[in-house]
């Protein structure tokens, strides 16, 4: 279950996750830890919003927090929290206002004070007991217990506003934090579980990002994954990739975010052929061949900065920046780290150089990159992945591949007006409901979707209430009735209700060839929302299964025989359209349905009746019938329910 908001508690640290808590839970969290007199640090963005929430508590603000954590700036902010008698820091924005709250903390001063972090980005320094600043000689870092925030609140409406350049680079920020878990000093299945799995939801939450950066979901994951990814480095340790980001931004004073961005693929294709596990874990984690491509695929598809140039490296301090990474290396790195592979991998990012000639698959999803409608992009380009995934996965011979375009093309030959294959192909391989089952609306006291079938057909008769539908069509008659409401029971009067069944051979009116109408028409709803009409009974039948579905049926030794069932559509203004059918309880193929149409809400007593049963109206006057209720609660349109 994805929750949509929880509360932990990580040994020291709790954690509140949950869109709006910044409005919602922020004060009590501050009042949990016994905060009166709060120091707010923070850009000028938060400002406003963090005293808002935290009303009279506020007793100093501090709004010009900056990367990298520059020691006068703590020197500056600890004077403030000192004269202002502060006894909690909250913290609000990025690593910098994460980073400058934990150097705070870790003073002689105000030892002691407890954090509460807010962050609005995917640094994941907020489950880290790591601090750092830099002065004029570069990054000073270390950990500790007492810069661990005591609270994080995390709400991903308040990361909605980052833009999405910098949703990329923070993004890719988190997945370096799994990527060097990988390989880092304190390793442990722990961390590398945690990393697999932040791995996982970064990817796709940053390409929902790229494609949508308002969308909430993506947001959400995005935020999770950010969590997992601090957890899994907080776990680990800093392995190379880290320290030689600290050397770029400390000492030469480049963007935290972006330098990450940019050197991660080059670390990657530098440790991983010496570190096969990790490139198991990558490539899973990404759903690739291995895990560099998976990574230059993501990466083509985030087109995050393209080189250390680019980020301001002049070329001249390339040399430096070697020696001090070859330093800074950790000795458990799945590999040596000399100063000509350090100069190597560094020029290769100053300039952009490709980290490994693309795979087909990279190059595939790229070719799209450039689509026109971000929503067309995102369809294409996970198309390319899956259908590659597929093809690794089997290990795709040239005669399966072959195998497959001609029966695909078979699909296409034998369908016409009257055939749809390719529909028929979508509802065997389950496709249809799946589809069915995306797009059903959330209310759970709807009555339940399911597929829309070939044989239904525009310009059926009106019929009237009580009416006789089966023309000329076969089987034992059949009384249907009941009601359709919106989910408190109020009627739904004027409701269109479409219906159409095969008879008792299995056949369609359409089928018969001849322009006939049987078994099919539509009627509308009274006052009282009901709608009745005589039918027949319905019998299994096959799909049609002479054509290349039928081979595929036969291939799998599955049957073509539908449940039986009667079809609806049910239409009404403000409500959702309502595809639907009943099945017969008892009836057969109930679990073996040819396109997975049958759920249990939807199976009802066709109870049958003696003949001398009292018939309703304009029944047949002879002979066995049955009688069926079918109530059919209709979704109100969103925009409806916001009216009611
Ligand atoms: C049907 O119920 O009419 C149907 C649905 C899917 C495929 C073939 C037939
Ligand atoms: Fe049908």
């Amino acid at each position: 279950m994805d929750r949509t908001a929880f509360e932990v508690t990580n040994g020291a640290q709790r954690v509140v996750f949950g869109p709006g808590t910044f409005r919602t839970a922020l004060a009590d969290e501050v009042a949990r830890l016994g905060g009166t007199r709060v120091m707010l640090l923070t850009t000028r963005r938060w400002l406003a919003e963090a005293q808002a929430a935290l009303g009279p508590s506020v007793a100093a603000a501090f709004s010009d927090v900056r990367e990298h954590v520059p020691i006068e700036v703590v020197a500056a902010a600890t004077r403030l929290a000192v004269e202002a008698r502060v006894d909690l820091l909250v913290s609000i924005g990025g690593g910098s206002a994460t980073g400058t709250a934990k150097a705070l903390a870790r003073s002689r001063e105000l030892s002691g004070v407890p954090i509460v972090a807010v962050p609005t980005t995917y640094a994941g320094s907020e489950v880290t007991s790591v601090w750092g600043f830099t002065d004029g000689a570069g990054k000073k870092t270390g950990r500790g217990p007492a810069v661990l925030p005591q609270t994080v609140v995390y709400d991903p409406e308040a990361s909605r506003q980052l833009p999405v350049e910098l949703s990329i680079n923070s993004g890719l920020n988190a997945v370096a934090h799994c990527v060097d878990a990988l390989w880092a000093p304190r390793g442990n299945p722990a961390s590398d579980a945690l990393a697999s799995e932040g791995l996982r939801r970064l990817a796709s939450a940053l390409r929902t990002i790229r494609a949508d950066p308002a969308d909430r979901t993506g947001r959400d994951s995005c935020l999770r994954g950010a969590y997992l990814a601090g957890l899994a480095f907080e776990r680990a340790g800093s392995g190379l990739h880290h320290k030689i980001c600290h050397v770029l931004g400390g000492r030469f004073g480049l963007p935290h975010a972006a330098t990450h961005a940019v050197l991660l693929p080059y670390v990657t294709a530098f440790n991983l052929p010496s570190d096969p596990a990790a490139d198991r874990r990558l490539a899973a984690a990404l759903d690739a061949p291995d895990g560099l491509s998976g990574l230059t695929t993501l990466y083509g598809e985030l087109r995050p900065p393209a080189s250390l140039e680019r980020l301001g490296l002049a070329e001249a301090d390339l040399v430096e920046v070697a020696r001090l990474a070859v330093e800074a290396a950790p000795p458990s790195n799945p590999r040596p780290f000399e100063f000509a592979d350090a100069e190597r991998l560094l020029h290769a990012a100053w300039a952009g150089d490709p980290v490994a000639e693309p795979g087909t698959t990279s190059r595939s999803v790229a070719s799209f990159a450039r689509a026109a409608d971000p929503r067309v992009r995102g369809l294409l380009q996970a198309l390319v992945r899956h259908s590659h995934a597929f093809a690794r996965e089997v290990g795709l011979t040239e005669g399966e591949w072959a195998a497959g375009v001609d029966f695909v093309t078979r699909c296409g030959q034998v369908s016409d007006e009257a055939r749809q294959e390719v529909v028929l192909l979508s509802d065997v391989l389950g496709l249809s409901m799946l589809t069915v089952d995306l797009n059903a609306p959330a209310d759970p006291a709807a009555t339940e979707a399911t597929v829309l079938g070939p044989f239904f057909h525009e310009g059926s008769p009106e019929v009237e209430l009580g009416a006789d539908i089966r023309g000329n069509a076969s089987g034992l008659p059949c009384w249907v009735e009941g009601a359709v409401t919106d989910p408190a029971g109020r009627p739904v009067a004027g409701a269109r209700v479409e219906v159409w069944e095969a008879d008792d051979t299995g056949s369609y009116d359409v089928q018969y060839g001849d322009g006939r109408v049987a078994g099919r028409a539509h009627l509308f709803t009274d006052d009282a929302g009901r709608y009745c009409f005589w039918g027949v009974v319905p019998t299994p039948y096959p799909i049609p299964y002479d054509g290349p579905v039928g081979e595929l049926l036969s291939a799998g030794t599955r049957s073509p025989m539908r449940a039986p069932h009667l079809h609806f559509l049910v239409t009404a203004l403000g409500f959702h359209r309502l595809v639907t059918h009943i099945f017969v309880r008892g009836g057969d193929h109930l679990d073996d349905d040819a396109v997975f149409g049958v759920r249990r809400s939807l199976i009802v007593d066709f109870a049958l009746q003696p003949p001398e049963a009292t018939r309703p109206d304009g029944g047949p006057t002879e002979g066995p019938w049955a009688r069926v209720s079918f109530p059919i609660v209709l979704a109100p349109e969103p925009s409806a329910q916001a009216g009611n």
